[in-house]
């Protein structure tokens, strides 16, 4: 039996304090201890991207991440990228234009998507290639 070790972490924009084992994926923490099942898991090895959140604003596959790598830290899943009811431009426009195909690793698109616009406004084929890739 492994121990649990404290954890504490804001979640969008909510304040969580919990005991997990060490190993724990940040995935496995959102998913079991959160419910925020928004975040999904496919590869589990950093390839696919359905899994990826912002920790401390910044894109990250939380399945290579432990649960324990995030103390203090201020993570956002998909379904905290929205303010109520209202959808992002991002969320707008997948939803517009059907921007998914079987819908598993949209959330993974949408922080990818939402990270690169924050920061290319109005990317080129290149920079759009490079932050999906
Ligand atoms: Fe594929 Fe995390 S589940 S990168």
């Amino acid at each position: 039996m492994s121990s649990l070790e404290p954890l504490q972490l804001t979640v969008n924009g909510t304040a969580y304090s919990r005991h997990v084992p060490p190993r724990m994926t940040l995935a496995d923490f959102l998913r079991e201890e959160l419910d925020l099942t928004a975040t999904h898991l496919g590869c589990e090895h950093g390839v696919c991207g359905a899994c990826t959140v912002f920790i401390d604003g910044r894109t990250a596959r939380s399945c290579t991440v432990l649960a324990l790598q995030v103390q203090d830290a201020q993570v956002t899943t998909a379904e905290g990228l929205a303010e109520g009811d209202a959808l992002t431009p991002v969320q707008q426009g997948f939803w517009e234009r059907h921007g998914m195909q079987c819908g598993f690793c949209t959330p993974g698109f949408l922080m990818t998507v939402t990270e690169l616009l924050r920061e290319h406004p109005s990317p080129t084929d290149a920079e759009i290639e490079e932050a999906l890739g």
